[in-house]
């Protein structure tokens, strides 16, 4: 079969926006190691650290609240570049805090500008792109994601040895403002003109982005679903949205209750349980799992629209329940020795890798192609809102578990998550490739 080819534009809008995937990793991941050294220097608490540690996940919280109602009363385009400029702020504020109260201000403007950017990019990147290759370009998100974390962990070694956190922290304004000056060169998303009753612009739009029969066919559909769907967020509790409101909160749950960010923020404490020698092994594993995690979303969207949405999401599943169990086993019968390091290690790569090829990007993608166009922005706020709840609950709860219940029972427990997540996506989540999102939105009448 010939691979039809697309216009350069669609490319380069998802990967200038993207870069707020790129920012959304790079600020969750880089605390990890600069926390270290803002203790020394603040001489922290543990309560302090926690604290600055969740900051950011209460602004995200924050953010993604808002961040709905925003895109669709000013449009996705101008939500994103509002999220550049919160970057930005909250980067410099973060790198020159005299003290511990500003640097709490810093993280906690960047968790607001994560929680819009997290919704808002996949939304925008969504409506610009042809059905075919849809998967591949929203979750380009996701391997910036990956790009940002992997990046994070390689910065903090690099700066490990002068303890320079305020370079850690700081260097992320760069890609902040790559992001405002490139987005504002970029249109508006076509779906949003016309819901606002701009036709010509939205057509215009539409035909930059597609070829002139694509163009013709969406612009349509579009005009046609506003018609048939247009009351606001009432219609979003309408019988018939029970299934996508239902997929979209209950995946948003999943995608962190099975425990990714405990590997992803705590996985130098997790491989020092395991006896691994010393602290530069932990450290080198860590960014072991950061390449895993960033290779695999590669993996990822070659397949997403090819294979499919649900395939990636069974087999990804399966992957993680079976490493959970033996990370969960290698705890249960082994004192902390090399062998025990080594299956730790092994059985994170494999969890990270499984993460990565169907939870990681397939929540974002999903949250934005299964919401009709007039609910579109604040469904998907309201799945953000209870990611990023569920990821600071995972946060508080997990040295806990791990203290009062044990590490293995805690990752049995995770992996029980994981067999939920698993008949949950089996039974509920219909195949979504290659359909536009006005076919998408028909599909939950029909089901
Ligand atoms: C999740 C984040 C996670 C990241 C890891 C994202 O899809 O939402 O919570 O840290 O993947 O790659």
């Amino acid at each position: 079969m010939k691979t039809p080819r697309y216009n350069f534009l669609v490319y380069f809008v998802a990967f200038i926006s993207a870069l707020g995937g790129l920012l959304f990793g790079y600020d969750t991941g880089v605390i990890s190691g600069a926390i270290l050294f803002i203790r020394r220097d603040f001489h922290l608490t543990n309560v302090q650290i926690e604290v600055i540690v969740s900051a950011i996940l209460i602004g995200a919280i924050i953010g993604a609240v808002v961040a709905g109602a925003l895109t669709d009363r000013f449009g996705r385009k101008r939500v994103i570049i509002g999220a550049a400029i919160l970057f930005a702020i909250g980067g410099l504020i973060s790198a020159f805090a005299p003290q511990m109260g500003t640097l709490i201000a810093g993280r906690i403007f960047l968790g607001l500008a994560i929680g819009t950017a997290s919704m808002t990019v996949p939304l925008y990147i969504s409506e610009m792109s042809p059905p075919a290759i849809r998967g591949f370009l929203v979750s380009l998100n996701q391997v910036m994601v990956t790009a940002g974390i992997l990046l994070s962990y390689l910065v903090d070694l690099s700066f490990a040895s002068s303890g320079m956190w305020r370079y850690m922290l700081g260097l992320a304004v760069v890609p902040a403002l790559l992001l405002g000056i490139g987005m504002f060169f970029l249109p508006e998303s076509p779906r949003w003109l016309i819901k606002q009753g701009l036709l010509q612009k939205g057509r215009e739009i539409l035909n930059r982005l597609h070829s002139p029969p694509l163009a013709e066919m969406e612009m349509k559909e579009i005009v046609a679903s506003l018609d048939v769907h247009n009351y606001g967020m009432i219609s979003l509790f309408q019988k018939k949205y029970a299934l996508p409101l239902t997929i979209g909160i209950g995946l948003a749950i999943f995608q962190q209750v099975t425990g990714i960010n405990t590997i992803i923020y705590y996985a130098p404490i997790i491989f020092e349980m395991t006896g691994l020698s010393s602290n530069v092994n932990a450290i080198l594993a860590t960014v072991g799992v950061g390449i895993v995690n960033f290779l695999m979303t590669l993996v990822a969207i070659q397949f997403i629209d090819r294979v499919g949405r649900r395939p990636l999401l069974l087999i990804g599943l399966a992957g993680m329940i079976l490493s959970l169990g033996s990370l969960g086993l290698a705890f249960k019968l082994a004192q902390p020795s090399p062998l025990l390091g080594w299956i730790t290690a092994l059985s994170l790569f494999v969890y990270v890798g499984s993460f990565a090829i169907s939870l990681g990007p397939i929540f974002w993608l999903l949250i934005a192609e299964i919401y009709p166009l007039s609910v579109r922005g604040k469904a998907m706020s309201l799945a953000t809102f209870m990611n990023w709840g569920a990821n600071l609950v995972v946060g508080i709860t997990f040295l806990t578990l791990i203290q009062s219940f044990g590490s293995s029972n805690t990752f049995w427990l995770y992996g029980f998550i994981t067999i939920g997540c698993w008949l949950f996506t089996y039974f509920l989540i219909p195949e979504t490739k290659g359909k536009t999102l006005e076919q998408i939105e028909d599909l939950w009448d029909t089901l």
